[in-house]
């Protein structure tokens, strides 16, 4: 049918990637781009013979518009999938504006340098417009609405698992479930264990930013920023068990807040063990979660890059992580005139995600939806002018296809809630 082209061969491309290759009546063509091609081409190998899909590789530097479009007007793909980092959004969607083709990521923009004036200046006013002080927020992506509209593409943000599936469970739950929703709590519970004292389960400079910034929640229609980690609660995972997890900011609510009319209540929630927390604090204490370059010899080193480079690879993780994620959502409000709550969620097994794509679940359950939002473009059910969050598409048959390509999903009628 199409042909997609995935920058970024990390974690989640490298499922996102297998996927595509399993669904080759959809992915007849795949190309890989990124900035190492080794990369590439060693997960094309792996491929070899497993897939009717045609697989090429490229190099390309997604921090430059111009090498992106030189690459995107060789490959002419139908769409593009960005599976780099958050600080290729504005780039990959500026090339993909200049080259007419469609886009598709997995988490809004962040600006890598959080030290530049010009960046700060214009985040420092958002901070105090909107009330929270998260290093990214959807602004810079919603500000392309009228050039995507008005050039006929889509850009399709956020279809990860959270953001993604998370905020699909919201549209179908909105769809199906309730006339009104009054308060969402998304819990992202991990219950994998890989056995190493400390190591993050993605990429580290990303994921450590996001659990060490201050936390916040949605409320009768504002931010409420609390410090980071001071809200905790306890919850029992079906299938994995009792958790301690904590309130943190996240982007689905920013999306979320705006597209589900008369919601009271949006909060998220993320599982930790006492001893990853511990290591965190101490990293963040001793300045290893800098972004900024320190000197050293002479030479400019960023912390959190090093630490990057001492942690274990997120990839490295997939054989030696055992058991399972529940991630989803209980959502209260009103149904025919009654009260109802309702909970949709999914269970996924590490080993399992590992004998099946040679990579854990976290990684599985980002890869699996970027290519399910990737083949709703292509097939053209979710297309249409302009940049959209995935709640803002019929959810019915992304729903199907999450049963269909390996995240099924659980709706429990009588949910404990969280108070
Ligand atoms: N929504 C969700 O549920 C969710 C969950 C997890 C992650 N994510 C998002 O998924 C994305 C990928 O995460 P990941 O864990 O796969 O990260 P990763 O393992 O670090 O992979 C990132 C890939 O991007 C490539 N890259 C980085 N900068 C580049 C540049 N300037 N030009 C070209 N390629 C570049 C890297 O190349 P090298 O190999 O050369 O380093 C690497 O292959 C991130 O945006 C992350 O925030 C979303």
């Amino acid at each position: 049918m199409g042909k997609v082209l995935v920058i970024g061969c990390g974690g989640v491309a490298g499922v996102a990637i297998r996927k595509c290759a399993q669904n080759d009546s959809v992915f007849t063509e795949i190309c890989i781009a990124s900035r190492t091609e080794s990369k590439c081409i060693a997960l094309k190998e792996k491929l070899a013979g497993k897939t009717r899909a045609v697989i090429t590789t490229a190099t390309v530097n997604a921090d430059s518009v111009e090498s992106l479009v030189a690459l995107i007007n060789k490959v002419r793909p139908d769409v593009v999938l960005n599976l780099a980092l958050p600080y290729q959004d504005l780039t990959i969607m500026d090339a993909c504006l200049a080259t007419g083709v469609h886009y598709i990521d997995t988490a809004n923009f962040e600006a890598e340098d959080t030290e530049d004036p010009a960046w700060r200046a214009i985040y420092e006013k958002r901070c105090k417009e909107l009330g929270f002080s998260a290093y990214f927020d959807y602004s810079w992506q919603w500000a392309y609405q009228d050039r995507f509209r008005k050039a006929g593409l889509t850009a399709l943000l956020g279809t990860g698992f959270d953001p993604g599936v998370t905020s699909v469970f919201t549209a179908y739950a909105q769809k199906h479930y309730f006339d009104q929703i009054e308060t969402i709590d998304i819990l992202d519970c991990n219950g994998g264990d890989h056995g190493y004292p400390f190591a993050t389960n993605f990429n580290p400079e990303i994921n450590l930013r996001e659990v060490s910034a201050p936390g916040s929640y949605w409320e009768n229609g504002k931010w409420i920023e609390i410090p980071a980690m001071s809200i905790k609660r306890e919850y029992n995972f079906e299938q994995v068990g009792m958790k301690d997890m904590y309130l943190l900011h996240h982007e689905e609510i920013e999306s979320l807040a705006k597209n589900i009319p008369g919601v009271k209540r949006i909060r998220f929630f993320m599982t930790f063990g006492q001893s990853y927390l511990t290591h965190m604090k101490c990293l963040e204490n001793v300045g290893m979660l800098r972004t900024d370059p320190v000197m050293l010899n002479g030479q400019e080193i960023v912390p959190i890059q090093l630490l990057k480079a001492l942690l274990p690879d997120p990839a490295s993780l997939g054989p030696r992580t055992v058991g399972k994620t529940n991630i989803g959502c209980i959502f209260t409000g009103i149904k025919d005139g009654r009260k109802r709550s309702l909970k949709i969620y999914n269970v996924c097994d590490h080993q399992e995600s590992y004998r099946e794509v040679e990579s854990q679940a976290i990684s599985y359950t980002t890869g699996v939806p970027a290519m399910i939002g990737t083949m709703m473009v292509m097939e053209g059910l979710w297309k249409k002018p302009g940049v959209f969050t995935v709640e803002e598409f019929d959810p019915d048959p992304y729903m199907e296809a999450l049963n269909k390509w390996g995240l099924p999903w659980m709706v429990d009628e009588n949910p404990v809630l969280v108070d």
